[in-house]
């Protein structure tokens, strides 16, 4: 194959070198467009077509449905590691040593005291606050707690800034839930796992002993291994585009957790339950709603399907299939809508709307029904992968500080009014 790319504009020829990454993937290195050509640019709404950056975390191919984290697969991490190695895999590049892991808890453990004036700004919110805004600030608002700027020259400031927030963010995670349930807060419990202490500081009764159901934590632990990172997406970039202004970790961690929000990206796993409980509500009548999904006119979208880069199976809804039976099957729950759920999943599958735009399941369509069986409320299940997410986040944002990349400041197309005069008040 060829090393260059020929782009002829206006009659004259320019050359762009190819990149070739490690999976053969190849890139046109448009750098020198504008110098080259004298100020014509690509446009690319969406970015569907544009690489922001080179990275060695995250592998994937929407064509073959495969995803790696450092060249591990998806579904060996899943089935054999737990969230914690996963994490420090994402982030120092290589599977942790035991030696190495427990260093990397009791880290995190030292830091997981969240400073108690921070409950002030959470009392300050309305209870019917959504906990991903009330996270969002929290995180931002840790920033002016722990002020140390970060030197990202010096490995022992990268390494404490992420074990602070690895040790943090669980107990903000937990305490927006509990401020939405009117419970008092907690700082969890240093003799447990990382995975089994989210689930003690989210869930612990004030007036009973809490007893922990291994079920829920394998089935939480491989929930966030699954969302633990997916490379250049909506939040992930948003994260990489802040950072690169030199903000801090913890802000731009912040602006990650509202890109999330979104209901095209992390929303949707609570906007599939809202959807299946409206279609249950509605006498569950599954093929009206794919008619609605299908009718151009109506903004009706069916919730957890379609991906922007995985056309043909989202091997994450694969795995996370499998694991809403058995959790379901393990708790003994019988859930109509996880019935509703199957059924549209079926007709989708055979119906050739979504068949020709290769609109499969995503991870999202499942994970909502296993949040809601573990007895996770709905309004929580964003904030879910946002824990999940957040070692993908820290891992990207490392990396893109330790590659000293360029702020991100994308070109634009200007179709507005051309230089027109001022007009005066009056004679408007
Ligand atoms: N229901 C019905 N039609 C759909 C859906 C859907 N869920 N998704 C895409 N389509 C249709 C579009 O209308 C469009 O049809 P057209 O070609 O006739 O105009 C075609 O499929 C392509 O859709 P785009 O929106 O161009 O695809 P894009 O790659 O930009 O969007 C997205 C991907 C945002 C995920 C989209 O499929 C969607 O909105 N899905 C529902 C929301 C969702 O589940 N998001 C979670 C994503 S996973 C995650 O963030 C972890």
């Amino acid at each position: 194959m060829s090393d260059k790319a020929i782009l002829e504009v206006n009659g004259e020829k320019h050359e762009f070198p190819l990149i070739t990454g490690t999976e053969n993937e190849v890139a046109i290195d448009v750098k020198a467009l504008r110098g080259s050509t004298k100020g014509v640019i690509t446009l690319d709404p969406g970015y569907k077509n544009t690489g922001s950056c080179e990275s060695a975390i995250t592998f994937l191919d929407g064509e073959k449905g495969i995803l790696r984290y450092r060249g591990y697969s998806i579904e060996e991490l899943a089935e054999k590691a737990d969230f914690l190695e996963v994490a420090y895999l994402l982030i120092f590049g290589e599977l942790p040593n035991q030696e190495q892991l427990d260093k990397f808890h009791a880290d995190i453990k030292s830091h997981s005291i969240v400073d108690d004036d921070v409950k002030k700004i959470l009392d300050a919110f309305p209870k019917a606050a959504h906990p991903m805004g009330v996270l969002s600030s929290l995180t931002s608002a840790l920033t002016a707690f722990n002020p140390s700027s970060v030197n990202v020259d010096s490995e022992e400031d990268m390494y404490n800034a992420i074990v602070r927030i690895l040790g943090k963010f669980p107990v903000l995670v937990a305490w927006t839930m509990r401020k939405k349930h009117g419970l008092p807060l907690e700082y969890g419990d240093d003799s447990l796992g990382y995975v089994e202490n989210v689930l003690k500081m989210m869930f612990k009764s004030p007036n009973k002993d809490y007893e922990q159901n291994d079920i829920l934590v394998n089935a939480l632990d491989k929930l966030l291994i699954l969302h633990a990172d997916h490379e250049q997406n909506c939040s992930t970039s948003t994260v990489r585009i802040t950072g690169s202004s030199h903000a801090g970790l913890f802000v731009s961690l912040s602006a990650g957790i509202s890109a999330l929000w979104g209901p095209l990206h992390g929303g949707a796993n609570q906007a599939v339950l809202e959807m299946l409980e409206a279609i249950k509500e509605d006498g569950g009548d599954t093929k009206k709603y794919m008619a609605k999904a299908k009718d151009k006119s109506d903004p009706f979208r069916l919730m957890g399907f379609g991906h922007r880069v995985y056309k043909n199976f989202d091997p994450r809804a694969k795995i996370i299939k499998v694991a809403a039976d058995e959790v379901l099957g393990d708790l003994g729950v019988e859930d109509p809508i996880l019935d509703i759920a199957k059924g549209l999943e079926k007709e989708a599958l055979e119906d050739p709307y979504f068949v020709d735009r290769k609109l499969y399941p995503n991870v999202d369509f499942y994970s909502g029904i296993i949040y809601r069986a573990m007895g996770i409320p709905v309004e929580m299940f964003t904030v879910m992968f946002a824990l999940g997410r957040l070692p993908g986040w820290i891992a990207q944002w490392k990396e893109m500080r330790m590659r000293k990349e360029p702020i991100g400041r994308p070109r634009q197309l200007y179709t507005g009014e051309t230089l027109r005069p001022f007009t005066s008040i009056e004679n408007r």
